[in-house]
């Protein structure tokens, strides 16, 4: 295509450092980049459920759901689900993006309600607010108090307020009891994104939901992926009865797309399995959050995490970029975060820790950025 405008403003992210390109990570690095919070990717039980389930179902379903894609793997990982969330139904999405896209999409262009999203939510969240903008508003992160203000102006709106589980770029929690009550007390309905708190929280693994309500309310809908702590692919939105009757007839995101593969819902239900019988890999993730703070320089400024998701705070995208080139040679992949993901100023360093790490490693991680980091904090 030969558009002035594509160069412009490919030009334009070459100018602010904000370019991105894709690339295979080299090989060798230990890979602090990837979401594989539980080390299951490659678990030999999912390997071996994943294979079985090709060898029986195909490699594809071959329609969507409501056409004939939809099998028995399917409703098995549909009702596993319920049991383990707590919830009256689920639908099944082939990922967390379109789950997230479909669920507000479909909602807002009944032109009958309006959502309030946590200012920090995922884009995937905020991607239909640009169609809507006189529907949309964001509150202050976490802020019960912000949120009660908008809330408090008279509408005829139904309301849905959105929020994430554990934010995906500064790893601390969603003050998901606090702003449940508000929304509740204002009649409003709870959204809640938990890509990253499946798996990691917890007893069993079931997320930043069960230790605040033991049977999912019909006010609050909770949104999981598989593709990070899970190690498969796709996702799924727990509600109620009536709202899973509503997405299955009205959300074009699921009516018109192709469902995911039965043997991806094989393989998520096994690992599933896993996640709820072994906690050891929560508790392991936890012991290595510690070891990764107790052994980074006091002088560096990190996100107010509580989770495997830490951000090392390294302001501008030059330096960000130079940190992480300089951390491969090290033999370590870290991802740079640079806008429009966070915001100007906010640059860093995401850290995601695995259970597969092993402490030497952590170690190792920490060491080198106070290295690098520190010694380019200087030069600046
Ligand atoms: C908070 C959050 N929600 C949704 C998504 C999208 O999920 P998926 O990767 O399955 O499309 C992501 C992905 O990074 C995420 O971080």
């Amino acid at each position: 295509m030969k558009f002035k405008f594509l160069e412009q403003q490919l030009t334009a992210k070459r100018l602010k450092g904000q370019y991105r390109k894709v690339a295979i990570p080299a090989e060798g690095l230990v890979n602090f980049a990837s979401n594989d919070y539980l080390g299951l990717n490659r678990h030999p039980e999912i390997v071996s459920a994943f294979q079985q389930a090709l060898t029986e179902y195909g490699t594809g379903s071959c329609s969507a759901s409501l056409i004939s894609g939809y099998t028995p793997a399917h409703r098995y990982l549909e009702s596993q689900l319920c049991d383990w969330l707590g919830g009256e139904r689920c639908l099944l999405f082939s990922s967390g993006y379109s789950a997230n896209s479909g669920f507000f999409n479909t909602l807002l262009k009944t032109g009958q309600s309006q959502v309030l999203f946590d200012r920090l939510s995922h884009a995937s969240m905020l991607s239909n607010m640009f169609h809507y903008p006189k529907l949309c508003s964001r509150f202050k992160h976490n802020n019960s108090a912000d949120l009660a203000k908008r809330l408090n102006k008279p509408s005829e709106l139904s309301s849905i307020v959105a929020i994430e589980g554990v934010y995906s770029m500064d790893g601390d929690k969603g003050a998901v009891a606090d702003i449940y009550h508000q929304a509740s007390a204002h009649q409003a309905a709870l959204y809640v994104d938990d890509a990253h708190g499946i798996g990691v929280l917890g007893e069993q693994g079931q997320g930043s939901l069960l230790s605040q309500f033991k049977q999912l309310p019909d006010d609050v809908t909770h949104m999981v992926t598989f593709g990070k702590a899970l190690a498969t692919q796709g996702a799924a939105i727990i509600g109620s009865e009536e709202l899973i009757e509503f997405m299955t007839n009205y959300c074009s995101e699921y009516i018109f797309s192709t469902a995911m593969s039965a043997a991806n819902a094989v393989a998520t239900s096994k690992s599933i399995e896993i996640c709820q019988n072994e906690n050891w890999r929560r508790e392991k993730l936890n012991e290595l959050q510690h070891l990764f703070k107790e052994n980074l320089a006091s002088e560096l400024e990190i996100t107010e995490s509580e989770t495997p998701i830490i951000g090392v705070i390294t302001n501008d995208e030059e330096r960000t970029l130079t940190i992480a080139a300089r951390l491969k040679e090290h033999g370590f992949l870290v991802s740079a975060i640079r806008p429009p993901t966070v915001e100007s100023g906010r640059c860093r360093l995401r850290v995601t820790l695995s259970s597969s790490h092993n402490p030497n490693e952590v170690i190792g991680l920490a060491n080198a950025i106070n290295e690098v980091a520190v010694m380019e904090q200087q030069v600046c």
